[in-house]
């Protein structure tokens, strides 16, 4: 009996390794995921796994593949979570279930388990997303399943003197990758209380001082693919935008936001990369996409990042929106220029080869090509539906 758990380095995934096998008798493997967190080095985490009692330990270099085939998406879709959340931890959570899912078959193991509470959104991202690729693996959530509550992992920790650091105790909940980072609980968990300077550490904050900077970004079809001209991965056009929007304090969000489980809850997020990725894309589709379609997408663009953010990532809808994303981003290529500063990313320019935009009948200036003597015309057949209703309307 073997099962493969979801591996931080952290206090609670540590205790969970002995935690599991008291539990279930069963041999655990852990498995970390680079999705580009930072912080510590894997290969300290992979030993970290061995001592807590892991019979094997692997490392995953997801960094590309998450930005490609998971931030991409999310990009081309301008997805934001009620308007707001780019939707970090909810993009993560699939591809590290793929990787999980790839170490079950890998080392015979029946069980995937995670470090995820009872009450938020992960459990059900690993899980359906689990369940979607391989119907076959039962999960199990030690903190969830068998009450591992934090004091209970402390105490299991020092009586095993597990090589982990217990003392340290953030107040916080962080899960941060390379599209950003969320902070939850502690004394954010009073909605009236305002972040402090010391929750953040991927933006800088944006009232100080100092110099703006500016950068073009180039799209392909969609895909970010130069920076000031110079070509970029997807990961480094991302990493890249993390650094110089973070600097100038964009890509930050206080908000209370709709878990999928009824709850209600306080997040703090930063996100400079994928802010500014973001508003520079939706721009340019500004430009390059047919009004119909871009409305349409509009509504498309909402349903996806809901989609995403409920753990639906390997679903059917999620996967027909996807379709329908990639035809509307045929023609999203050229340059935006934008300037970052005070904790704002601001379009300051956009050109392209597929523009839409013709400055001969948009100028009120001469050249115009536009003919202004239909408008009359078309405005009274547009309006007539409406007019007939006045007719009636008016003299009740
Ligand atoms: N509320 C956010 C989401 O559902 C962030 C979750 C962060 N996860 C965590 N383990 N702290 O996507
Ligand atoms: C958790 O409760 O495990 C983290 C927060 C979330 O999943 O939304």
């Amino acid at each position: 009996e073997r099962v493969v758990l979801a591996y931080s380095g952290g206090l609670d995934t540590s205790v969970c390794i002995g935690w599991i096998a008291e539990e279930t008798g069963a041999e655990v493997i852990a498995v970390a995921v680079d999705v580009g967190q930072g912080g510590e080095d894997l290969e300290a985490i992979r030993k970290r796994a061995l001592a807590c009692g892991a019979v094997e330990a692997e490392v995953a270099d997801a960094r590309d593949e998450f930005a490609d085939e998971y931030c991409l998406p999310a990009i081309k879709a301008n997805a934001r979570y009620m308007d707001q959340y780019p939707l970090v931890s909810s993009l993560s959570r699939p591809v590290i279930a793929k990787h999980l899912v790839a170490a079950a078959k890998k080392h015979g193991a029946t069980t995937v388990a995670h470090g995820c509470t009872g009450k938020g959104n992960d459990q059900v991202r690993f899980e359906v997303g689990i369940a979607s690729l391989a119907p076959e693996l039962t999960c199990i959530a030690p903190v969830r399943d068998y009450a591992m509550t934090r004091d209970k992992a402390i105490a299991f920790a020092e009586a095993n003197s597990l090589p982990i650091a217990t003392t340290k105790k953030s107040p916080y909940s962080i899960d941060q990758n390379v599209f950003g980072r969320a902070v939850e609980t502690g004394f954010l968990e009073d909605i009236w209380n305002g972040p402090i300077e010391d929750v953040y550490e991927y933006t800088q904050d944006p009232a100080v001082p100092r110099e703006a900077d500016e950068v073009v970004i180039t799209f392909r079809s969609g895909v970010p693919v130069a920076l000031d001209g110079r070509p970029v991965t997807v990961l480094q056009a991302i990493e890249e935008l993390n650094r110089r929007a973070g600097a100038q304090g964009v890509g930050r969000i206080d908000m209370v936001e709709d878990r999928l489980v009824g709850i209600k809850s306080r997040e703090i997020y930063e996100a400079p990369g994928a802010i500014a990725l973001i508003t520079a894309h939706a721009e340019l589709e500004n430009v390059t996409v047919e009004r119909e379609l871009a409305r349409y997408k509009r509504q498309v663009e909402q349903r996806w990042a809901e989609l995403v953010y409920d753990g639906l990532w390997f679903s059917p809808l999620k996967r027909a929106l996807d379709g329908f994303v990639e035809e509307a981003n045929q023609y999203v290529s050229g340059d935006i220029r934008m300037t970052l500063h005070g904790g704002r990313a601001v379009v300051t320019g956009r050109r392209s080869d597929t523009s839409l935009y013709d400055f001969n009948l948009a100028t009120y200036d001469s050249g115009d090509t536009f003919d202004q003597s239909q408008a009359k015309g078309f405005i009274e057949i547009f309006g007539l539906s409406s007019k007939i209703a006045a007719g009636r309307d008016l003299t009740q």
